[in-house]
């Protein structure tokens, strides 16, 4: 469904220096990915290039067999690859009911929004007239944030660390919605999370680090790898303290 053939990205201003070099990937429909690895490793960079934030200096992206390495972040939208909206203080002033159907106008389905609400585990009543701001909590933001991916239809929707900032109970929950969505929609998931709760939830886990794919494979390997591994995951090598992951050069 979408291909990554050969990319690499070098940023401006930092010439020669390749944060993702020589990435080859193969993302298929209603599969959930989680992309894992180091900090630096080039995770958010991935996540930018299949969104069209960057564009890639060299290599090819293909969606449905057709390319779209030049399109930019909105027609890429536009062609169902999407991401949850990242920062809510650009929708101050409007409710969450506002917000989805937002979200849905582009989506030829007539989607109910209080069957999207329900579906990420949201009550509709007590959440349709709620401003999106910060009396939601973050377990709750990242719900609706999903719940817009589900109305928009996408093909393929990315979540770079959707952990970050929610407490262990609501990540718990957050991990059940991403599994329950998975069995009732279409869209090809890529989760990039360090969590085991979310890695479980893989069909594959795909191991980045220092800007390449050091693994790929069904979730059961890879998961069982990184557990019993007493390498450091660092791309770096160990000072000290191998097999406690413990503390790193470089
Ligand atoms: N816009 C940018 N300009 C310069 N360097 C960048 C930029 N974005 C990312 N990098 C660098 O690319 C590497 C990969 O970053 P990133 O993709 O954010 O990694 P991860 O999400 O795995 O932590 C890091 O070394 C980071 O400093
Ligand atoms: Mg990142």
């Amino acid at each position: 469904m979408l291909e990554l053939q050969q990319v690499s990205l070098e940023i401006d201003g930092k010439s020669g220096v390749e944060i993702l070099k020589d990435i080859n990937l193969k993302f298929h429909e209603k599969k959930i990915y989680v992309v894992t690895g180091p900090n630096g490793g080039g995770k958010s960079s991935l996540a930018k290039i299949i969104m069209g934030v960057y564009n890639p200096t060299s290599g090819k992206i293909l969606l449905d067999g057709q390319e779209i390495t030049e399109l930019n972040i909105t027609e890429r939208a536009r062609r169902g690859i999407g991401y949850a909206f990242q920062s809510p203080p650009r929708f101050k002033g409007i409710k969450v009911k506002e917000l989805l159907k937002m979200a849905a106008s582009h989506n030829p389905d007539n989607v109910n929004i209080c069957d999207l609400l329900y579906d990420v585990g949201l009550c509709a009543q007590d959440y349709l007239n709620r401003d999106v701001d910060a009396s939601l909590s973050g377990g709750e933001m990242k719900r609706i944030e999903i719940a817009t991916v589900l109305a928009r239809n996408l093909k393929i929707a990315v979540f770079d660390e959707p952990e970050a900032g929610i407490d262990l109970w609501s990540f718990q929950k957050l991990a059940e919605t991403f599994k329950n969505i998975h069995t009732k929609y279409d869209t090809t998931i890529v989760i990039i999370s360090h969590q085991e709760r979310i890695m479980e939830l893989a069909d594959e886990i795909i191991l980045m680090s220092n800007g390449t794919i050091s693994a790929q494979s069904e979730r059961d390997t890879i998961l069982a790898g990184i557990l019993n591994n007493d390498a450091c995951m660092c791309s770096t090598k160990c000072a000290k303290g191998v097999g406690q992951n413990a503390e790193c050069v470089g």
